[in-house]
């Protein structure tokens, strides 16, 4: 089926006892047995539910995968995922990561003698050299946050097929809409579902999707013996907003183009970070790995940019109104966020510098109001400056 129809469609029918149109949410910690061991297929909540199920099939068919996790959080599935591993082996991370994987892997999983490092996944080269013999496992965010710098996943599946790693993928930023790794060769997706997904800032959640079988296995063990499962009614609300991610994807991502290349055309400001404009050092990779379903490229929702510093942006967020300063992103109303004392404090000042993370640096996710206003708001914060 194509995108649109499985986005409303995939992995639901109506409700067999009542023909309920929308699956309803299974509100129900456990299940009645006829006989000991005798049921339906769902014994414990943990272990399954048919509304998270809904949306697992669902959210695997966007994806082009055949087997999906749900999560209560993007981290839980991150750490999931981390937990196919074992003490002794070497995760490789793109270094602009979101700063609560990097915190994850560098303050939890070290304790587990899981090593951990980071390395520019957009120059191959730097990867190769940055391997170790203990590299179990490739985890990549592209575009990355908040710098929206770009990695071939097609090149590094290629790579990690060659020296027996996993490719995982943090596809967050643009959702299967714009960007669906498994075609390009990577072994595991993930989300989280708590931004561009469910897209309405009102529910935190992750999903991991994969062809492989036997990771696919390993993860729904996982899933059950871990336990960091979604409630039913946040896959409720995330499977009915998967209905509409093909519009919000789009809107959002012409949107998105106009408002870049206002800021682009600034003065004030230092330097725009979009993969839609054509000064993006990687737009070309851009686009072509970032297609919708239809083969059209797509850019997403999120732009960076450089003011000149700390105060500078301070004023220039001063004169924001329509923008909500908040953390997080991908939801229809616009946000607007300063990475260094928001999403990324959590990075060592050093780690922040060595990657280019400026305290003048201004993140946007690009919501699906009217462009005008947005154009006005952003307009309004720069006359502030
Ligand atoms: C790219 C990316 N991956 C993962 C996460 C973690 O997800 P969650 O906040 O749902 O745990 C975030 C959160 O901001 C993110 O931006």
């Amino acid at each position: 089926m194509g995108f649109m129809t499985d986005a409303i469609h995939a992995g639901q029918h109506p409700e067999e006892t009542t023909g309920a149109v929308i699956t309803p949410i299974f509100q129900t910690a456990t299940y009645a047995q006829a006989a000991p061991g005798e049921h339906k297929g769902y014994e414990y909540g943990r272990t399954g539910n048919p509304t998270r199920h809904a949306l697992e099939r669902n959210l695997a068919a966007l994806e082009r995968g055949k087997f999906a996790y749900a999560f209560s959080s993007g981290m839980a599935a991150t750490s999931t995922v981390a937990q196919l591993l074992k003490a002794g082996d070497h995760v490789l991370c793109t270094a602009n990561v979101y700063g609560g994987t990097a915190r994850y892997f560098r303050q939890v999983m070290a304790h587990f003698n899981l090593q951990f490092s980071t390395v520019d996944t957009s120059n191959l080269d730097s990867v190769k050299q940055a391997w170790r013999n203990e590299t179990k496992l490739l985890f990549v965010e592209t575009p990355s946050n908040p710098l929206m710098i770009l990695s071939d996943l097609a090149a590094l599946a290629q790579l990690c097929k060659e020296r027996g790693a996993l490719l995982v993928v943090d596809n967050t930023f643009l959702s299967p809409y714009f960007q669906r790794p498994l075609e390009l060769g990577a072994d595991i997706v993930l989300h989280s579902t708590t931004k561009f997904i469910n897209g309405h800032s009102d529910v935190v959640g992750g999903i991991v999707i994969t062809n492989r079988a036997e990771v696919a296995e390993r993860l729904a063990f996982l899933q059950n013996a871990v336990g960091a499962v979604p409630s039913p009614f946040d896959c409720w609300l995330i499977l009915r907003s998967t209905k509409t991610l093909p519009l919000r994807m789009r809107q959002s991502n012409e949107i998105a183009q106009v408002l870049a290349r206002f800021l682009f055309e600034s003065k004030k400001v230092q330097h725009v970070y979009y993969p839609g404009l054509p000064n993006h050092p990687q737009h070309e990779l851009a686009k072509r790995q970032q297609l919708d379903p239809y083969g059209k490229p797509g850019f997403g929702g999120m732009i960076s940019f450089n003011l000149a510093d700390f105060d500078t942006a301070k004023r220039f967020l001063k004169g924001i109104k329509l923008f909500t300063l908040a953390e997080s992103l991908g939801g229809v109303e616009s946000l607007i966020c300063h990475p260094t004392s928001m999403t990324h404090a959590s990075v060592p000042a050093e780690e922040r510098k060595r990657i280019g993370l400026s305290d003048g640096l201004v993140r946007l996710s690009v919501g699906v109001e009217d462009k005008e206003d947005l154009l006005e708001d952003l307009a309004h914060g720069l006359a502030m400056i």
